[in-house]
């Protein structure tokens, strides 16, 4: 540990000041709220302390503030683009979180090799891996593009890395992954959550100081929030998350934090035998291999600002348990036992001795209540038997009462179905309530 530096552990919960570890705060009594924190020796930040009151302090006046103009660059992915809000902000740190083995390295190593090839700016993208050897990451790229340069740094200590940084001045950085590294100031563990915390906190630094990018990759733990990503939502301007089904090559990357641009966007990609591809045209992908059957309906759902055609899937079958199962796949489960209970009592379905399974195809999730009235239909669908026209499409929320509510961007969906081929679009438009919508359906 350096001489200007030491650590110190402080309560999270109420900033009680300890020299060493303690599971329980003295102070208010939490348990295993003490987190390492680096601190200046107390002669030097007495003189820095000093020195910056002396600097005269500006008050501004936001009529004085000129709007911020941020330079983007693409990443070479229309999909990417799109999730970061319109391209990479310079100095801007982003964090993209996911499952192992998801495509997280994928998608990075394809986007500082698309940076290469870019030829916008003179330095290339820096890869620096604490995980993997230059060898694993030599194998991954080759099968993005064959023979690619692309400079790699096996380093984990952060202080190190901002030093070669400083030297290089690479104009991408890919961190792979923030809990490998870590600053020889503190004593705890790499991945610990004051490691992955001050590492973070000083890369934000670097970025904003020489305007460089970087993307760092953060694991998500089992234990949740220790050492996982959570604790660096604040720190850093975007949080990008790739989730997907691991069965199915579909990827889906979502942002739920961004400094520049709307979080609404969702990116979509299939995993390839080289690297992620775009996918254009996601709905007709995910309804390319539908079968028409008994307890299938299509939902128009937006995937961020794009509308986007799924096919909901229901099974319901006879129970042999005292409570039978309702089970939800890419649906959220408390809306599916709700939508169950709806259908119960106002259409009248004997629904109490059946267990109910829902999936969404292709490994998607939805979420959002417009897809209620698809859920609904698969499963009424499914317990009469009767396969619904394969030519409708649904939009609805559906409320406690059986009624129908209306949902956002209903023309943009309506357009997408009629684009794709549906005749028929049932939504709070044309049907009042799930009575209205049965009549039509299954007249
Ligand atoms: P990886 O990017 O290593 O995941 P993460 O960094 O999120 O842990 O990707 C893991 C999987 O992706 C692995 O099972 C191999 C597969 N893969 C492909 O299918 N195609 C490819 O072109 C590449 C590079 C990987
Ligand atoms: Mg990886």
């Amino acid at each position: 540990m350096s001489s200007r530096f030491h650590s110190s552990y402080i309560c999270q919960q109420c900033g009680y000041h300890s020299s060493s570890f303690l599971g329980k705060c003295p102070e208010c009594g939490t348990w295993n709220s003490l987190v390492e924190t680096v601190e200046e020796s107390n002669a030097n930040s007495l003189q820095s302390t000093a020195e910056k009151r002396k600097r005269a302090t500006k008050i501004i006046n936001l009529k004085d503030v000129e709007k911020e103009k941020y330079t983007r660059i693409s990443t070479g992915l229309i999909e990417f683009d799109r999730v970061l809000g319109g391209g990479i902000v310079l100095g801007s740190l982003v964090l993209v979180s996911g499952d192992p083995g998801i495509g997280k390295s994928t998608l990075l190593t394809q986007l500082a090799l698309n940076f290469k090839s870019l030829k916008l700016l003179k330095q290339g993208a820096l890869y620096i891996a604490g995980e993997e050897s230059a060898h694993q990451i030599k194998l991954r790229a080759d099968r993005i593009k064959p023979d690619c340069d692309l400079n790699v740094l096996n380093e984990t200590d952060v202080d190190s890395i901002i030093e070669c940084i400083k030297q290089h001045q690479p104009s991408l950085i890919i961190i792979d992954s923030i809990q490998t590294l870590e600053t020889l100031d503190l004593n705890s563990a790499a991945g610990s959550i004051s490691q992955v915390r001050e590492c973070a906190h000083r890369l934000q630094k670097i970025a904003k100081e020489l305007h460089i990018p970087i993307f760092l990759v953060g694991h998500i733990t089992k234990e949740g929030n220790i050492a996982g990503p959570k604790t660096l939502e604040h720190l850093v301007d975007v949080v990008l998350s790739l989730e997907g089904d691991p069965s199915s090559n579909y990827r889906i990357l979502r942002s739920s934090k961004n400094r520049f641009g709307s979080i609404d966007e969702v990116g979509i990609f299939e995993m390839g035998e080289s690297g992620m591809k775009e996918i254009e045209n996601p709905s007709k992908i995910f309804l390319e291999q539908r079968m028409v059957a008994p307890g299938s309906a299509v939902s128009a759902t937006m995937g961020g600002l794009r509308p986007l055609l799924v096919e909901v899937q229901a099974l319901v079958t006879k129970s042999f348990l005292p409570s039978p199962r309702r089970i939800g796949l890419g649906v959220d489960n408390n809306r599916l036992q709700l939508l169950v209970a709806v259908l119960s009592k106002r259409l009248g379905l004997a629904l109490f001795d059946a267990d109910i399974f829902v999936n969404v195809t292709g490994g998607l999730k939805v979420l959002e209540p417009a897809a209620d009235l698809a859920i609904s239909l698969s499963i009424i669908s499914s317990f009469k038997n009767k396969q619904i026209d394969p030519k409708v499409c649904f939009a609805g929320e559906v409320g406690l009462l059986g009624e129908l509510r209306p949902v956002r961007f209903l023309e943009k969906r309506q357009k997408e179905a009629k684009k794709l081929g549906f005749n028929k679009f049932i939504c709070s438009e044309n049907a009042k309530s799930l009575q209205e919508v049965l009549k039509i359906c299954f007249a």
